[in-house]
């Protein structure tokens, strides 16, 4: 069993490697944050799509420890191999399965290409060796490509702008340094490969194929995320590719609705606050806003992480008995705080000052870089990153 000292490898929005002992404690954290938010009971089973990080993560845990169910996690995680570490989302479910069977509850993760078919049919297996159906089903992936499940066709998600070029200030996260960026955007090609991978095709064949497979309890939710976002990442968030693919989702979400409600349940968008994950920064322009943002919100006192989000969606809206508030496209809206029009407004502001010499003082980009560090496990209180850690872990 190998046991190595890890250090974090980062280069600009990526980190190659993870803290076996810092992501455990990380999603102890988050487990502790669920069980405090619910009643412990209420939900009899769950599917999670995208359940090893971010906001599939936080709504893995809610639904496990807030309020009882059981789980079947979909992911696409990397175990360890000889003494090289796994992916941090290993390491994070490897912690749920943990704490799950320590509370006698039953999880099955299914570490595969959640576009798949063949991942479909594993999952309705493991959720038939359950026995339950489902009450809750999240799908929250963010993939940078998909394989057309029937053919040989290979999509890739773009992150850039339509119709025109992009020029705004961003974050060169290797040096630290706020520059100026042009985008060039996307072809009709690019535009189409990126709904292809992010929008709602795939959320619909899991629950046709959920169904199909009578596996959909009586009164079954669904829940997907989306984001709007201000004016000022508007060109290269909604109403660029990863835009077009959001408004596919929502559309998406609607027709599912008609489906699932006919069963007196419902399929809804939440729309959700700009965190820190892997996915978001990765968006350029985004980290550069998401610290303006953080600064403002901390100091307002109204900023919540990715666990404090998805416990305010479920207390507010999904919980068993609650009938979710929908805005005039019947989205769930828990981007409120981001978006309230005084917070908008001093991030504005902030915005048109900002350089690489004032980036600290107005920014929380320090609070950016940490929360980016403990994603991967690094950076996590009360760690020891001077001791060799086992990297070896399962998530059977
Ligand atoms: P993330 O990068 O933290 O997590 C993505 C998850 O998808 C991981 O569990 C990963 O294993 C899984 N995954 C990726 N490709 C897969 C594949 N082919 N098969 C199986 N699993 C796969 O992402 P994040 O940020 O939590 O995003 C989830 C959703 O939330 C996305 O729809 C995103 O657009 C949305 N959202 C994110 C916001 C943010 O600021 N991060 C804000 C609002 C919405």
């Amino acid at each position: 069993m190998p046991a190595v000292v890890i250090n974090p490898r980062i280069r600009g929005f990526i980190c190659t490697t993870a803290h076996p002992a810092g992501c455990a404690a990380e999603t102890a954290s988050l487990i502790e944050l669920a069980r405090r938010s619910g009643p412990g009971r209420g939900l009899g089973c769950a599917l999670v799509v995208g359940a090893s990080m971010g906001y599939g993560l936080a709504s893995l845990a809610t639904a496990m420890f807030g309020y009882g169910a059981d789980a079947v996690a979909v992911c696409l995680e990397r175990a360890a191999s000889g003494d090289k570490p796994g992916s941090a989302g290993f390491y994070n479910l490897a912690e749920v399965q943990r704490q799950a069977r320590a509370a006698g509850r039953r999880l099955t993760v299914i570490n595969a290409d959640a576009f798949a078919h063949a991942t479909r049919a594993e999952a309705i297996a493991a959720l038939r060796r359950l026995g339950r159906p489902l009450d809750l089903v999240v799908y929250s992936l963010a993939s940078p490509r998909r394989k057309d499940p029937d053919g040989d066709a290979v999509w890739t998600s773009v992150l850039k702008p339509l119709g025109q070029p992009y020029t705004a200030k961003t974050i060169d996260l290797d040096n630290d340094q706020v520059k100026e960026i042009t985008l060039a955007p996307a072809s009709e090609a690019e535009r189409q490969a990126t709904i292809k991978v992010m929008g709602g095709e795939d959320w619909e064949l899991w629950i046709a194929a959920l169904e199909q497979a009578g596996l959909l309890a009586q009164g079954c939710r669904s829940v997907t995320y989306s984001y709007i976002g201000p004016a000022i990442t508007h060109p290269i968030y909604r109403a660029g590719t990863i835009g077009a693919a959001k408004e596919h989702l929502e559309a998406t979400a609607r027709r599912l609705h008609a489906r699932l409600a006919a069963r007196g349940g419902g399929a809804w968008v939440s729309v959700n606050k700009a965190l820190v994950t892997q996915a978001s920064s990765a968006i350029p322009v985004v980290p550069l806003y998401i610290s303006l943002l953080f600064a403002v919100m901390k100091e307002r006192g109204t900023h919540e992480d990715t666990g404090e989000q998805i416990v305010r969606l479920f207390r507010d809206h999904l919980a068993p008995g609650r009938q979710p508030a929908l805005d005039a496209e019947q989205r769930i809206r828990i981007d409120d705080r981001e978006m309230d029009p005084a917070v908008q407004e001093e991030v504005a502001r902030r915005w048109q000052l900002v350089s690489s010499e004032n980036l600290r003082q107005l920014s929380d980009y320090e609070g950016f870089k940490t929360a980016f560090r403990r994603l991967f496990g690094f950076a996590v209180p009360g760690i020891d990153y001077s001791a060799p850690v086992e990297v070896a872990a399962s998530l059977d």
